[in-house]
């Protein structure tokens, strides 16, 4: 079986937080963070809104476009690191908002890579035949994971959700391939302290020794980052005997600016090709890609026939690409 994407969808909180504001709360400005990342502002999740419902809605919205109804769905995925609870999977809790009654719904858990990780396991349940239609959905709140009195975490972070429905057809393959890669021996390098099993939300000890925010080796991460995107990129294109010239646009994961131009360059690709939001969201993990990829296509500017590249690199690490002909 061949698979298509067949609907895009997103949504973001209505709160916008500026770097102006972020100057209120800890010594930074706007000046160092658009400089250094390139954002300029991020979305936060109000009071009521979670990880689930911001997915349910980018869900609802992939959906839609694709004419396709909640109860034809084989296949709920999630990627999150920022789950509603522990357990049960958000992606259970997103089924009962969607009325998805049909489908097998998981978690899956690939930090910033977690949409690539996500398409790569759609395309897999697709092309053996298991089955036919499956939603795919990168959702997160990571404001919730940061500690706000850490500048150097807590300007690069924001919360929002994208998904697709991806479709099994007799046409043409449109997902041309997936490549996906893990570096577990850089796993302290990037990770959330608290609220697992090694600080457990029920030791007192966890909250009073604050053994529970993000954390990260951000020039360390940034070094590996880069080298991986490109590694990344070139298993894809090497894969389907193309060039980065080739490429109509590359839909990077959005974390800094620099990491974004940096893989560009070394793949040949000019400013006119990337799709970037970074400036209005920020970071959004395993939502970044999806966000970007909604907004490039009901803009318009993406196109029937554009070759799409999609990279993506996080915590673990994980990295991987995905290359789609729209
Ligand atoms: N405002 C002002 N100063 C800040 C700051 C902030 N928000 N954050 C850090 N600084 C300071 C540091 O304290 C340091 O000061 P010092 O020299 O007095 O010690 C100085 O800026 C330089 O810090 P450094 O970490 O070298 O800056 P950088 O240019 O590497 O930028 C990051 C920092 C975090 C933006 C960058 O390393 C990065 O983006 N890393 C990758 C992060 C990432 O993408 N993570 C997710 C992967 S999916």
């Amino acid at each position: 079986m061949n698979v298509r994407i067949t609907g895009t969808g997103s949504a973001l909180p209505a709160r916008i937080l500026t770097n102006a504001e972020i100057s209120q709360m800890v010594d930074t400005s706007d000046e160092w963070i658009t400089t250094r990342t390139g954002i300029r502002e991020r979305r936060i999740a109000a009071e009521g809104e979670y990880t689930s419902t911001l997915a349910a809605e980018a869900g609802r919205n992939a959906l839609a476009m694709a004419g396709v109804a909640a109860e034809e769905i084989d296949l709920l995925l999630v990627s999150t690191v920022t789950p509603d609870f522990p357990f049960p999977s958000t992606a259970c809790i997103v089924q009962d908002l969607l009325g998805a009654t049909n489908a097998t719904a998981f978690d899956l858990s690939a930090a910033c890579a977690g949409f690539i990780f996500g398409l790569s396991v759609a395309d897999k349940y697709i092309r053996s035949g298991a089955v036919k239609k499956i939603l795919v959905i990168g959702a997160e709140v990571l404001s919730r994971t940061v500690d706000w009195r850490d500048r150097n975490t807590c300007v690069l972070f924001g919360d929002g959700a994208g998904a697709v429905v991806l479709e099994a057809t007799d046409g043409e393959h449109e997902l041309l391939s997936t490549h996906t890669f893990s570096k577990g021996a850089f796993w302290n390098l990037l990770y959330q302290q608290g609220s697992g099993s090694r600080n457990p939300a029920t030791d007192r000890r966890t909250i009073d020794e604050e053994r529970i925010y993000l954390t990260m080796e951000g020039n360390d991460v940034f070094k590996h980052a880069v080298r991986a995107m490109e590694e990344a990129s070139t298993a894809a294109l090497v894969a389907n005997g193309i060039s980065g010239t080739d490429l109509s646009f590359l839909i990077p994961h959005q974390a800094n600016q620099r990491i974004i131009d940096a893989t560009a360059k070394r793949l040949g690709i000019g400013p006119e090709r990337l799709v970037i939001n970074l400036d209005r969201y920020g970071n959004t993990s395993s939502a970044s890609i999806p966000i970007a990829l909604d907004e490039a296509h009901r803009n318009g500017v993406i196109k029937s026939g554009n070759l799409v590249m999609m990279v993506a690199f996080g915590a673990g690490f994980a990295y991987g690409s995905t290359l789609v002909r729209w």
